[in-house]
């Protein structure tokens, strides 16, 4: 059993401390917002927040998050339901395409912010390097994390 807080939310899960984080808040919490693309911690379609820095969620042990706050897409925006400007501006500029990255873009961007709220373009390759689109939405993703930015 692991304690951890995701969301917000105290949970207890039952599974080996070992499970891959991606397949703890997917399989067992049902967030199925993470996406696994390579497994290998190569393509960031998984990526989440542990205490607001962003991982990995299929290289991360979920040991490595215990008692920790995870945040995943499903908590990044309010309680009440109000987008992040993240999201704001993704919609905006019509960033997704097939949309499989795109949770994993947007956990990065909102780390990102949070880090550098008025990041450069080398801020922006840097931080978003590990996060792979093979719809090629590189333009627009930097063009909304200046948007939001300026949100
Ligand atoms: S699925 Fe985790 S980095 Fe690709
Ligand atoms: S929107 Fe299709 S892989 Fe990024």
């Amino acid at each position: 059993m692991v304690a951890l807080i995701v969301n917000g939310k105290p949970q207890n899960i039952a599974m080996d401390p070992e499970t891959p984080l991606l397949w703890a808040v997917r399989e067992s919490l049902g967030l199925n917002g993470t996406k696994f693309g390579c497994g290998a911690g190569l393509c960031g379609a998984c990526t989440v927040h542990i205490d607001g820095a962003p991982v990995r969620s299929c290289s991360t042990p979920l040991s490595a998050a215990e008692g920790l706050n995870v945040t995943t897409i499903e908590g990044v925006a309010g309680p009440d339901g109000t987008l992040h400007a993240v999201q704001e501006a993704w919609i905006a500029h019509q960033v997704p395409q097939c949309g499989y990255c795109q949770s994993g873009q947007i956990m990065s961007a909102v780390a990102l912010l949070k880090e550098t709220p008025d990041p450069t373009d080398a801020d922006i390759d840097t931080a978003m390097s590990g996060n792979i689109c093979r719809c090629g939405m590189y333009t627009r993703i930097r063009a909304a994390i200046k948007t939001a930015a300026k949100a």
